[in-house]
């Protein structure tokens, strides 16, 4: 019997294969389930009530595939109903927080970019709180999801002008995980560091599962799967991740919009 680890990992499309590929490297011994909602997307201006079905429609696909663990890598869901997620599974469900910490340490101007259900919510104000000393531009970008979705998946240009003012500050924030995907691109524009929080989601998965099952964590023989189901964003998605090869024996990766897998 297969033991390791499976871990379902969902977004509203591709913005949480940042998430995936920092779990890839860090708990290479896990096996994925990849979830993009995208015949949905984008979540950003969705009723609350919306989000959170829709939510909570991924996570129990990933309860029927047995999943040890679920993480929401969406900051609008987190923000809207990782509460009510964590009451509704058994398994340890870890949401994704725009890397506020980080950047306060650091730096005294900062701007949070993120979607306008992030931006507006209680848990990212109660974050920025923590850190008075430090100055938060909070800017929702309503379009630049969907524009990052359009870029990769249709060739779509992206012009960052568009979405992003250009404001002075120290470091930005990147409060949706699909700006996570084009995180040099914003960096380059706005000519200042990014943070974002794929690897502090990525440890935090990696804490919970070892504390689930030590045996997760000792050195075993790596074993391979099927392939990847083939699909819309697949190649995207193997290209960005890096290894094909890698890919194709431990993640399986669908994008199937309303359908469940
Ligand atoms: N990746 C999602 C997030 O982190 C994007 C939300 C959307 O689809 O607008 O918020």
């Amino acid at each position: 019997m297969d033991r390791r680890p499976k871990v379902g990992i969902f977004d509203s499309g591709i913005g949480g294969l940042s998430v995936l590929r920092a779990c890839l490297s860090r708990i290479p011994q896990a096996r994925y389930y990849y979830f993009g909602d995208n015949g949905n997307a984008p979540y950003g201006s969705l009723p609350k009530e919306e989000i959170a079905r829709l939510t909570g429609r991924a996570l129990a696909m990933f309860e029927r595939r047995g999943a040890d663990l679920a993480v929401v890598a969406c900051n609008t869901a987190t923000a809207v109903c990782i509460g009510e997620m964590r009451k509704r599974f058994s398994f340890p469900v870890v949401g994704v927080e725009p890397a506020v910490a980080q950047a306060a340490k650091a730096h005294r101007e900062v701007l949070v970019l993120a979607t306008p259900r992030t931006a507006e919510s209680d848990r990212l104000k109660t974050l920025i709180d923590r850190f008075p000393e430090t100055h938060f531009t909070v800017f929702p970008a309503p379009r630049l999801a969907a524009a990052v979705e359009a870029h990769f998946c249709r060739g779509e240009r992206l012009a960052l002008s568009v979405h992003i003012p250009e404001i002075r500050c120290d470091c930005a924030v990147l409060g949706c995980t699909h700006y996570a995907l084009i995180a040099d691109e914003i960096a380059k524009y706005l000519h200042c560091p990014v943070y974002d929080g794929a690897e502090g989601t990525a440890g935090q998965v990696a804490r919970l599962l070892s504390e689930k099952n030590p045996d997760h964590f000792r050195p075993h023989r790596k074993r391979g799967h099927d392939s990847i189901k083939q699909n819309k964003f697949s190649s995207f998605s193997i290209n960005f991740l890096g290894e094909s090869k890698h890919m194709n024996r431990y993640v399986f990766i669908t994008n199937i919009c309303s359908q469940s897998f």
